[in-house]
């Protein structure tokens, strides 16, 4: 038995220290260990003079062995034909490999992710909805009943299998799903495209991006709606710029107010960006319609808040210097990939 201990241990120290991956020596490694008259045979073969008592132990190590030559066996055979496909294909495994070209994000994302950064400072956050909306939610439940002529604001396209389908012409109709929901408060951001039958042109589209904001809870005030609206202009164009607020109307806002920033691209002293008025319109806001609350099942006696909308191209167009819209939906990526976030 210790006989037998001795040469199983002489022979792993020889078999570990075998190495190489030619597979004509593999083989003879094969048929020196392994082969039917092989180191392995005749160990097995040593078994039968082991005293009886310790057949058992003397089988176990036998095996154990058996198992570790065949597992040095499988490594050689493996490294000696990797080494032998790459011989035979000439494919150089040690080369570099060709490095994947990064994509870049559009101009579109890279604002309305800046545009969401800065309200998500303030707690907001972001919901989504679809691109196909019922009336319900695109006009009715706003304040905008069937015939109202606010309706002809925004030129819609019908959806021709069913007219009571429209393609979102704003996104607050993500607005009201968001309240349907009745979990309160609300400070939620309505991200997302959407669609107006507009002749397209380098300044307008049928399709572009808004973001949209709402603020439910009790005892919001206007004065609420700009000091959040006051904190958006500081941080996307900084502290010198002047804000205004001018009166205005939407079916679901009372009352309804436009906000113009002092130019930002001649600090307020008249260029094409500002038609020389030395202002540039950004958003419309209001305090939301009580009509609106109470469509979605918001008591407006316990509730109110503000809503605010604005688009996403035009501050990409003046921050990226883009003078047509039409670039952002052509996907030329000679054009795409000149936007980065640094920039
Ligand atoms: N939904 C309006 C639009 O698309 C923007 C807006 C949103 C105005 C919220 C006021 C309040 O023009």
């Amino acid at each position: 038995m210790k006989n037998l201990r001795e040469q199983i241990e002489a022979l792993r120290d020889e078999i570990t220290g075998f190495n190489s991956n030619d597979p004509a020596q593999v083989e003879e490694f094969r048929i020196k260990y392994l082969g039917t008259k092989g180191q392995l045979k005749n160990l097995m073969g040593e078994l039968k003079n082991v005293p009886v008592d310790q057949k058992k132990e003397a089988g176990q190590l036998l095996n154990e062995f058996k198992q570790f030559v065949e597992a040095h066996y499988e490594t050689l055979k493996s490294n000696s034909s990797s080494a032998a496909d790459a011989a035979d294909t000439g494919i150089d495994l040690s080369l570099p490999g060709d490095p994947t070209p990064l994509g870049s994000r559009h101009p579109v994302t890279l604002m309305r992710n800046q545009i969401v950064s800065i309200f998500q400072r303030l707690g907001f956050a972001v919901a989504e909805g679809p691109e196909i909306e019922d009336d319900w939610h695109n006009f009715g439940a706003l304040n905008l009943p069937a015939h109202h002529p606010a309706r002809d604001m925004q030129d819609t396209f019908y959806i021709q299998q069913n007219p009571d389908w429209v393609l979102r012409t704003h996104t607050s109709s993500v607005q009201i799903r968001e309240m349907e929901k009745g979990k309160l408060p609300i400070r939620m951001l309505m991200p997302g495209r959407v669609f107006r039958n507009e002749t397209v042109s380098a300044r307008s589209h049928c399709f572009f991006h808004q973001i949209e904001g709402l603020y439910i809870d009790k005892n919001v005030s206007f004065a609420d709606l700009k000091q959040t609206l006051y904190f958006f202009v500081k941080e996307m164009y900084g502290a010198n710029v002047k804000v205004r607020f001018r009166p205005s109307y939407f079916p679901f806002t009372e009352p309804s107010a436009e906000m113009d920033v002092s130019c930002f691209i001649c600090g307020g002293e008249g260029c094409h960006v500002c038609k020389k008025t030395g202002w540039v319109e950004i958003l419309g806001c209001g305090m939301v319609h009580p009509n609106v609350l109470s469509n979605c099942g918001i008591d407006p006696e316990e509730y109110n808040g503000f809503a605010f909308g604005l688009g996403v191209e035009r501050p990409a167009m003046l921050k990226y210097g883009v003078n047509d819209l039409r670039l952002f939906s052509e996907n030329d990526v000679r054009f795409l990939k000149q936007f980065t976030a640094a920039t």
